[in-house]
């Protein structure tokens, strides 16, 4: 198993969570350059990632390209409501999540990753329809 982060203090955080589970490989990496060879991964896990990568579509294709073709991959994302007073609402606000937070609350990630090529998912609601899986 391969955990990769952009933030060295995140990969601290998950090392301390993980630390009775040995078999991880963690590794400080931006996704955009990923330096894995295509069609390596049998299965990619992203959690609430694909809200502060900078070109959403860009690094679903990076993570399509290193996932097997016959793999799977499964997302956990928070994204922009169908329901159109929320979601406004999340358009205002999100300015201001991107200034102090660095995430956008307001994306379509459904939508980004039909753009990048994938496709055949499922999207489960998690809570009401703002936090899904998709896979
Ligand atoms: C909201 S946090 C989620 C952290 C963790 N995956 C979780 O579910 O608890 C978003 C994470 O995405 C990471 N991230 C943002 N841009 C990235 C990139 N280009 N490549 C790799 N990781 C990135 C951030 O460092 C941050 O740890």
């Amino acid at each position: 198993m391969t955990a990769i982060d952009l933030s060295d203090g995140m990969l601290s955080k998950a090392i301390k969570k993980l630390k009775n589970k040995p078999n991880i490989k963690f590794m400080q990496m931006d996704i955009q350059s990923a330096t894995f060879e295509t069609n390596t991964f049998d299965t990619i896990i992203a959690s609430y990632v694909f809200c502060s990568v900078p070109d959403p579509v860009k690094e679903l294709k990076e993570i399509s390209r290193v996932c097997k073709k016959e793999g799977k991959i499964i997302l956990l994302e928070h994204v922009r409501s169908d329901n159109k007073i929320v979601g406004a609402l999340m358009d205002l606000l999100n300015p201001l999540t991107v200034g102090m937070l660095g995430f956008n609350i307001n994306r379509n990630t459904e939508n980004n990753v039909v753009n990048s090529g994938l496709h055949s998912y499922l999207v489960k609601y998690l809570w009401f329809d703002i936090f899904r899986m998709l896979l």
